[in-house]
């Protein structure tokens, strides 16, 4: 897989794309070489292999594939169990879970105007809650029909349970983003008191496929400071 270069041209850039597909092969125990595209010197090796794409782009003998969901697609249907583990979430809405909290993120940062900011914050916040609900709530197999005693909150480490899925895959890569960016840009850091989100990113930054797949703070911010607005 390629992928954007950071800004000094070589390191890995910030791209959440590209880290939700290093997690992929990575938990699918691929071997792969990553080739960091530096997009300001105009690779010509980009425009002869997938003209008009953006990194990152998958590379497979001499197919070309481009769209981040069709690769992840590609990569789940061809590397597949007994060889390669299976990696979907069984649970549909772990999919969806936190989807929104990106575009709250963005309108947040984004708001130059004093005024509006409380309420932005507000609707991080809310999007923010109802992902630590889900993460809270158990998810149908950890509830025990044969017990007496009812499970009232979910220990599960990761949005579909013990194991990373491709939904922690896609999630994962935007919330280090939000967390990163909302402490530079705005001193907001996510509350302590969404005790099931900090349960989860303790849980994925103890786990190599997400932690050593992460852009530097820097890179991150480097690649914001042109989308957040100071408050004024
Ligand atoms: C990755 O690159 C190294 C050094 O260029 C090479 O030795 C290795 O075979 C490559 N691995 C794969 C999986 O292509
Ligand atoms: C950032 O937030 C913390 C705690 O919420 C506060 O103590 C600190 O003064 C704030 N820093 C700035 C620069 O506003």
């Amino acid at each position: 897989p390629s992928e954007e270069a950071g800004s000094d041209g070589q390191s890995i850039g910030n791209c959440p794309f590209s880290q939700r597909l290093f997690m992929v092969l990575w938990l699918k125990g691929v071997t792969f070489n990553v080739t960091t595209v530096d997009m300001k010197r105009s690779p010509d090796i980009l425009k002869d292999l997938a003209p008009g794409a953006q990194p990152p782009f998958l590379l497979y003998g001499t197919e070309v594939k481009t769209d981040t969901n069709k690769i992840e697609e590609f990569l789940e249907e061809n590397l597949c169990p007994p060889k390669y583990p299976r990696l979907a979430a069984r649970n549909p809405e772990s999919n969806t879970a936190g989807l929104d909290v990106f575009s709250k993120f963005s309108a947040y940062i984004k708001n130059s105007n004093p005024q509006l900011n409380d309420n932005l914050e507000k609707g991080l916040l809310k999007a923010l809650k109802k992902l630590d609900d889900y993460l809270g709530t158990p998810l149908p197999e950890e509830i025990d029909e044969n017990s007496a005693e009812e499970v009232a909150t979910s220990s599960r480490p990761f949005l579909d349970g013990q194991d990373l899925t491709l939904a922690d895959c896609n999630l994962l890569p935007k919330l280090h983003i939000v967390k990163v960016v909302c402490q530079q840009c705005r001193n907001f850091s996510i509350p302590r008191t969404l005790a099931s989100l900090w349960r989860y990113l303790d849980a994925a930054y103890a786990r190599e496929e997400f932690a050593s797949t992460c852009p530097s703070d820097k890179e991150i911010n480097v690649a914001y400071a042109s989308v957040a607005k100071a408050l004024r």
